[in-house]
């Protein structure tokens, strides 16, 4: 069997104390995907999955559930006794399974996500370069509190002495600005050997992982230190306060890659962008709107202040004006939608089509060029192109146990206020009476009057006054 030169373990299987959450931590999420997506995302550019070992443990089956499918392999760490107590893990699951033990193994931690690719490829190669047993990613952030400590021999060497956790710095230490980000690349050898020695002496009852540095350079073994090329990167997500300064920085960082391909983001600091959306160019976001999940916007849009889109495909040239909720729909090119529209799942919005001012759609389809622009509720229905919804017109679709189709053929005229009751059936060029209530189908090019015919009585206003006023004497 092939040695491979490179795996990655993720360590995932803490609870996230601080956080004070139900949901395990790596589960918690910045950008609109959780921390531990992120970090698999980075390390699938590194080694392909199968090579990516995740440790789970609190709420294993959750952040399982949640992760697998990118195919990652997994290590139980049934009881969470500290991050040198995960590595224990994956050693045991090497001798159990029998797979091939890497020469390097990179460990990344499940809380901090922002790391990029490039970056855990340079500490990768800074490792092998420097034939060293332990490399450590540091940063020197403008307020290291919380974190554990890099003792270097001398400032100008990569040479590092100790990790120190913040629990146990001595008070000559408590000013050492350099951080361990939690990510580093051991020569694995080197690594095993060390984990059986760990032992738990310290604030937190646990096994530090970071111990195995000092370890190692007892040992005459070599440590050295890479400096991220910027602190954000390496920042770790302990707290919820922490986890939003990160989704602010993804989030602003998605924003400048948007405006970098030719999408004017107005105010972007008040956008809720998600890492994965993407937007063509010479289109508009107006401040305060959120672009959420696989959301893709085409090229020369517009979308006004206050619209939340979610999951949504979105044309060229589309108007999204302002307030509208949208989400797991599809729009074509031309369309204008809102202000104030709600575009529920399964809303198919046809080309130059219009759906306005208190309109919720949701499992229709309606076609080039129609209309729905006031006060309408389109469920489950078919409706054809060049189609006019009259104000206030509505499908009934559900009979208090089932929900029933209506179909409308192209060029139909539905009166405003129209009540179509489902299952229906309205054929192309047909005209529905203002008013009307339909609860038969209506063939091609007819008219249909679903309600009472008017009645006026001239001069019954006065006549009842009169009569009032007889009345009263
Ligand atoms: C750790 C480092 C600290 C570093 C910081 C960077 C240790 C002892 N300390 O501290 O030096 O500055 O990260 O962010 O490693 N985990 C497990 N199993 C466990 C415990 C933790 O898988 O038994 C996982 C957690 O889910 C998390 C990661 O390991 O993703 C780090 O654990 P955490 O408790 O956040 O360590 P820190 O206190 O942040
Ligand atoms: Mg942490």
């Amino acid at each position: 069997m092939d040695t491979p030169q490179l795996a990655i373990a993720i360590m995932a299987a803490g609870k996230g104390t601080r956080l004070k959450s139900k949901r395990p931590k790596v589960l918690h999420e910045i950008g609109g995907r959780a921390l531990l997506l992120h970090v698999i995302a980075a390390a699938e550019k590194i080694v392909p999955a199968n090579r990516i070992y995740c440790i789970i443990g609190h709420e294993a089956d959750s952040v399982r559930a949640a992760v697998e499918s990118t195919g990652v392999q997994f290590v139980l760490q049934p009881e969470q006794r500290g991050t040198g107590h995960a590595l224990q893990m994956v050693k045991a699951f090497f001798a159990l399974s029998g797979q091939p033990i890497p020469e390097n193994l990179l460990v990344l931690s499940g809380d901090v996500p922002l790391i990029r690719p490039e970056t855990i490829a340079s500490i990768a190669d800074v490792h092998l370069r420097e034939h060293a047993a332990m490399t450590i990613l540091t940063a020197v952030p403008s307020d290291p509190t919380g974190y554990g400590r890099i003792l270097r021999a001398s400032p100008d060497k990569p040479d590092v002495t100790a990790i120190v956790e913040q629990k146990s710095l001595k008070p000559d230490q408590l000013a050492t600005p350099e951080i361990n980000s939690g990510i580093y690349c051991f020569r694995t050898a080197a690594l095993f050997d060390k984990l059986d020695k760990l032992d738990t002496n310290n604030a937190h009852g646990e096994f530090y992982l970071t111990d195995v540095a000092g370890m190692l350079v007892a040992d005459g073994q070599r440590v050295v230190a890479v400096k991220a090329d910027s602190v954000d990167e390496v920042l770790g997500a302990n707290t919820i306060a922490e986890m939003m300064h990160l989704d602010a920085a993804m989030r602003l960082a998605t924003a400048r890659r948007l405006m970098a391909s030719g999408v004017t983001i107005f105010r972007p600091d008040t956008c809720v962008i998600d890492s994965e959306v993407e937007v063509g160019a010479d289109t508009i976001l107006e401040p305060f709107v959120q672009l959420l999940g696989k959301t893709r916007i085409g090229s020369d849009c517009r979308i006004r202040s206050y619209s939340v889109i979610q999951n949504s495909s979105i044309g060229d040239n589309v108007t999204i004006r302002n307030g509208c909720i949208m989400d797991s729909s599809t729009i074509a090119n031309a369309a204008i939608i809102g202000p104030y529209s709600h575009l529920r799942p399964d809303s198919r919005i046809g080309e130059a089509a219009h759906v306005g001012n208190f309109v919720e759609t949701k499992k229709v389809t309606l076609g080039a060029g129609s209309k729905a622009n006031h006060l309408n509720y389109l469920g489950d229905a078919v409706i054809g192109s060049n189609v006019n919804v009259g104000a206030g017109a509505i499908t009934c679709n559900y009979d208090g146990v089932n929900k029933h189709q209506t179909t409308i053929g192209d060029n139909v005229f539905v009166g405003s206020d129209s009540t179509l009751v489902a299952p229906v059936t309205i054929e192309s060029g047909a005209y529905i009476a203002a008013g009307s209530s339909i609860t038969e189908d209506v063939p091609s090019g007819a008219l249909a009057l679903g309600r009472a015919r008017q009645v006026t009585k001239p001069g019954w206003v006065a006549a009842k006054k009169a009569k009032q006023n007889t009345a009263k004497k």
